[in-house]
């Protein structure tokens, strides 16, 4: 067993010598990586018990060592695994989802599509995309009781972005929160990404509980636990039309359908 300097984690040789890196052959199966990539799905259920503290500084870690524009690293980390607070957040969280859907929701009457519909049009207009149509249509369910907020996860690791962060901070926290994801599911946890705890930052009480003020902005959270069952179900990827210019200057692009 040697130290890996940079994380302080342990690594063993194995681990290195099995590094799925460098080698290509045509037709090869997928390898550890790619397989961890394309298998992983959003869990939706999970088991009551967390994870252990170790396999959630795992999953950190992977964050932690995200590449970041500049380096700038404009992260910060919370961890919510407190029964308390979760069930807190999600009662909240749909408190706030009735609220929207009882300002918004123009499709539960005739009278409130008459009054309501070109009110409701102008708001998705303002936010078109927090209320683009899939998550209205999340909100409706909440609303109704019919899903939950937070599915439940036992964990919740929370990404704050600093707003200073060079270029596009975001960019850099989506894919510090895929890397966490990836390595969650190569340690067969379950992931969800949970963009519904905006929901929560209307709300003074959460937004001071997280620290979330300038310089930071709470991007999004992600969900974490054993899967309990399994997922939802296989969401269709769209076929990708790349182009790919090879030729001159003049030359149109070949366009390739990537899916297919
Ligand atoms: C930024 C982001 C926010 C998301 N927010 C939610 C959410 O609030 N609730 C939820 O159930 N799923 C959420 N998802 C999960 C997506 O619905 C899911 O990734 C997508 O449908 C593809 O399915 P898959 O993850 O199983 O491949 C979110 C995903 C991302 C990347």
């Amino acid at each position: 067993m040697t130290h890996n300097e940079k994380s302080n984690l342990p690594v063993t040789e194995d681990a290195i010598q099995d590094r799925p890196q460098g080698k290509f052959v045509e037709g090869q199966p997928w390898n550890e990586v790619e397989r961890v990539i394309i298998e992983r799905r959003s869990i939706r259920r999970f088991k009551r018990e967390p994870l252990p503290d170790a396999m959630i500084r795992r999953i950190l870690e992977a964050g932690r060592f995200a590449p970041s524009a500049g380096n700038c690293q404009p992260w910060k980390f919370i961890v919510v695994r407190s029964p308390q607070i979760l069930a807190e957040m999600e009662k909240d969280a749909v408190m706030m989802a009735k609220l929207f859907m009882w300002l918004l929701d123009y499709t539960r009457s005739r009278l409130r599509r008459i009054f309501l519909m070109p009110f409701t049009k102008l708001v998705i207009r303002l936010l078109p995309n927090q209320l683009h149509p899939v998550p209205f249509g999340l909100l409706q369910q909440i609303a109704r009781d019919k899903t939950l907020v937070f599915h439940g996860a036992p964990t919740i690791i929370a990404l704050l972005e600093d707003r200073r962060g060079i270029s596009s901070p975001a960019t850099d926290i989506g894919i510090c929160g895929q890397n966490m994801v990836l390595a969650a599911h190569s340690l067969g946890a379950g992931t969800c990404w949970l963009g519904l705890i905006k929901l929560l930052m209307y709300l003074p009480k959460w937004r001071r509980l997280f620290g979330v003020r300038y310089p930071y902005r709470l991007n999004d959270v992600i969900g974490v636990g054993w899967p309990a069952g399994d997922y939802d179900g296989e969401v269709p990827r769209e076929v990708q039309l790349v182009q790919w210019f090879e030729g001159g200057m003049k030359e149109p692009p070949r366009v390739e359908r990537q899916g297919e």
